[in-house]
């Protein structure tokens, strides 16, 4: 009799800890389940999670993450260190890693103005500059071809006031360069979409110099198939209207809207955007939560990611795609820019890899 009610009473509790775990948090375990019918959800991959160093992190991979873009392994200083020499070990790698873990890879990036070869940055001749974009374009994307979903095909040519970035694409070959890197993917992998990717463009004169160059690249008659706009808000900052303004200006041009490199900054800078060349100096300010964050700026994170989300599935007939800028707060860029060595907390997910409360607001949205 005792031992039939002890069961009793075990039964009662497992079935009560089972109700409340799915009354309160239902699909509470995987980003890319929640969101599995309004768009596919990404991550930024350094070389230490594409070779699966740590189980924690990579099991944290597979189960939050359909979607992921290479942080820095297919930037063209990595892939081709000389002239004519290339070296795909790696971003190899990234391509078995998202076969065998059902992850679509996003290629990042072939025309960018940052992290450039030094040979490449060197040169002075406008055929030797042609010279490597051309040939860097066809066999990087030719290489790729059929093994990764989509090209940032170029990444972040515009300056704040809506004009082109004086780059030394756009000093040796002209305006026409953007439009030509298009084509020139899409003649190597006519199969993968082609994106253009920048920070910032959502705010209304970039957006509209972006506007204007994905115009400039339909009339060419090259094929545009989506825009990124990166997502490198701030705490308590998020530019929710202009934000939204963007996604239904880049949808009425016919392509697919992504938020492709989104963090939030909490610790104090004094601009915007994601400018790698702007640094400032270290001071005991700059680095104020060394041990922890405190409640209420969590909270505020948690409410700053709720109101994107809640955007994004407003407008997720038009949004493809919404990839965070790394898997966990200890390895986010954001730790080391525009100050080194700072203690950042910009993702859902915190040092332990353990969900933080701007996840369960998150992933709350679909409860
Ligand atoms: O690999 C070297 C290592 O050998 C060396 O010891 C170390 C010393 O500084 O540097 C390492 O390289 C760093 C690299 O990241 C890999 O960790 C570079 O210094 C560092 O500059 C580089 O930063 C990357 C940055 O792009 C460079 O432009 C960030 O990880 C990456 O998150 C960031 O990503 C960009 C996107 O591609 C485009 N949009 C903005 C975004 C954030 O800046």
């Amino acid at each position: 009799m005792k031992i039939k009610t002890f069961m009793l009473v075990v039964w009662v509790i497992i079935l009560f800890s089972n109700f409340t775990y799915q009354d309160t948090k239902p699909g509470i375990d995987s980003l890319k389940e929640a969101f599995k019918n309004d768009f596919t959800i990404g991550t930024a991959l350094n070389s230490a999670q594409i070779e699966e160093r740590n189980p924690t992190v990579n099991n944290l991979i597979i189960q939050q993450f359909n979607v992921a873009t290479p942080e820095n392994v297919m930037k063209s200083a990595l892939l081709q260190p000389k002239w004519g020499i290339y070296d795909f070990k790696m971003a190899d790698k990234l391509i078995e890693y998202g076969n065998k873990h059902n992850i679509k890879i996003n290629g990042h990036t072939l025309i960018w103005h940052s992290q450039l070869p030094g040979f490449m940055r060197r040169m002075q001749s406008t055929d030797s500059v042609k010279t490597f974009f051309n040939d860097h374009i066809k066999t990087v994307a030719g290489h790729y071809k059929g093994k990764v979903f989509s090209w940032d095909v170029v990444n972040e040519a515009l300056n704040e006031d809506g004009t082109l970035r004086n780059s030394i694409f756009l000093q040796k070959l002209g305006e026409g360069y953007i439009a030509e890197a298009f084509r020139l993917t899409q003649e190597a992998s006519p199969d993968t979409e082609l994106y253009y990717n920048d920070y910032n463009n959502e705010q209304p004169a970039k957006r509209a110099g972006c506007i204007k160059l994905i115009k400039k690249i339909q009339e060419s008659g090259a094929r545009i198939d989506g825009v990124g706009i990166q997502g490198h808000w701030h705490l308590g900052k998020i530019p929710l209207k202009d934000i939204e303004e963007s996604i239904l200006a880049y949808s009425a041009l016919g392509i697919k809207v992504m938020i492709t490199e989104l963090d939030i900054e909490i610790l104090p800078r004094n601009f915007q955007g994601a400018d790698v060349s702007q640094r400032l100096a270290n001071t005991t300010e700059s680095n104020p939560y060394p041990n922890g964050l405190p409640d209420s700026i969590q909270k505020q994170l948690a409410d700053d990611y709720e109101a994107l989300f809640k955007l994004f599935l407003k407008h997720k007939d038009k949004i493809a795609r919404v990839t965070f800028w790394g898997v966990n707060d200890g390895d986010s860029w954001l730790n080391n820019w525009p100050i080194r060595g700072r203690t950042n907390y910009p993702l859902l997910f915190d040092r332990n890899n353990e969900p933080k409360p701007a996840y369960f607001k998150v992933i709350g949205l679909k409860q």
